[in-house]
């Protein structure tokens, strides 16, 4: 019997078990239910959380399901299920891999979880959400991506140590796919409500852009093993809760687009409201002509790995 909310997250290595980890201590749902291929390390990790959310007194149960048909009747799924790129493979090789991941585990959560809202986070994140949505059949509205969060707080993190003050206080917007051609925006940006073009110079936002484009590289460079989880996974949790308690807040999340912003049929990161019925309004903000341009050249970057995919008949039947 399905008591309150039920979030699934598909994928149950170093992302997907910090979002439930994050979920079970501020108690956001009734359950969570872990999905890997990799049942056992599932197990584990879902008893350690289950233990966890006991200590901190949150009703949150993390369970694992032993197969997709175990996916049932969840409120929300998180997928993060995908394969990292390895050494000699070309991006077109992961794209392939992946969707074809994506596809399978998708095919699944419309079929046991129909009425769920799927949040994606595995890359290449907007070609990944384009394949849940084609995928699912669901209205564009319960497929959402996560990635503007994730840029924008590292944007934020990357202001305040230049400033050297402002944490917790800063205001960073990101928009666009979440690639090298992210589109970061100083102009609606704020510190305390302060625009940053007020505080930082031309050269030190240029500085801050660029590190923000290749913020998750640089943390794989540190790693070395493998990429950063604590806020892509923080981020994702903050989609979670916003779509749960139905707050109507406004993130940057990627969206396929019917228009907005001059585009159509491809999947970016625009301002969203996050509710009940997952990405509820698309904000359309006032670009200016270099933000608009890098808003294209991001889109077509998307557009350019949709392309691949129906070159490899990817689609077909669909
Ligand atoms: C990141 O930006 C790998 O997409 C992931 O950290």
């Amino acid at each position: 019997m399905k008591q309150g909310k039920r979030v699934g997250i598909v994928g149950a290595g170093n992302v997907g078990a910090t979002i439930a980890y994050s979920l079970a201590m501020l108690g956001s749902c009734h359950e969570i239910i872990l999905r890997d291929n990799k049942i056992d390390v599932a197990r584990g990790k879902a008893l350690d959380m289950s233990q966890a959310a006991s200590a901190v007194r949150s009703h949150t149960v993390v369970k694992v399901a032993e197969s997709m048909e175990e996916l049932v009747n969840c409120d929300v799924v998180v997928v993060t299920a995908g394969s990292p790129r390895l050494p000699g493979m070309s991006r077109d090789d992961l794209l392939m891999i992946n969707a074809n991941i994506t596809k399978e585990v998708i095919v699944g959560i419309a079929k046991y979880s129909p009425d769920a809202i799927i949040i994606m986070v595995s890359n290449p994140l907007d070609a990944m959400t384009y394949v849940a949505l084609k995928e699912s059949g669901f209205d564009r509205s319960r497929v959402i991506g996560m990635a503007g969060i994730l840029d924008s707080s590292r944007m934020a993190a990357f202001i305040q140590e230049k400033l050297g003050y402002g944490g917790g206080q800063i205001r960073a917007s990101v928009m666009g796919g979440h690639g090298d051609d992210m589109v970061p925006l100083p102009r609606y940006s704020t510190v305390a409500g302060v625009p940053l073009t007020d505080v930082l110079s031309d050269s030190e936002i240029a500085e801050i852009v660029d590190r923000t484009r290749h913020g998750g590289a640089e943390i794989v460079g540190h790693l070395k093993t493998g990429s950063a989880y604590y806020a892509p996974a923080k981020s994702t949790a903050i989609m979670v809760e916003a779509i749960l308690k139905d707050t109507k807040q406004i993130h940057p999340c990627a969206v396929y687009l019917e228009g907005e912003y001059g585009f159509s049929g491809v999947v970016s990161g625009v301002p969203v409201m996050l509710g009940a019925n997952g990405a509820e309004k698309i904000i359309e903000i006032t670009l200016n002509a270099a933000e608009q341009e890098m808003f294209k050249s991001s889109c077509a970057s998307v557009e350019a790995l949709i392309q691949t995919l129906n070159k490899n008949n990817f689609f077909e039947g669909k």
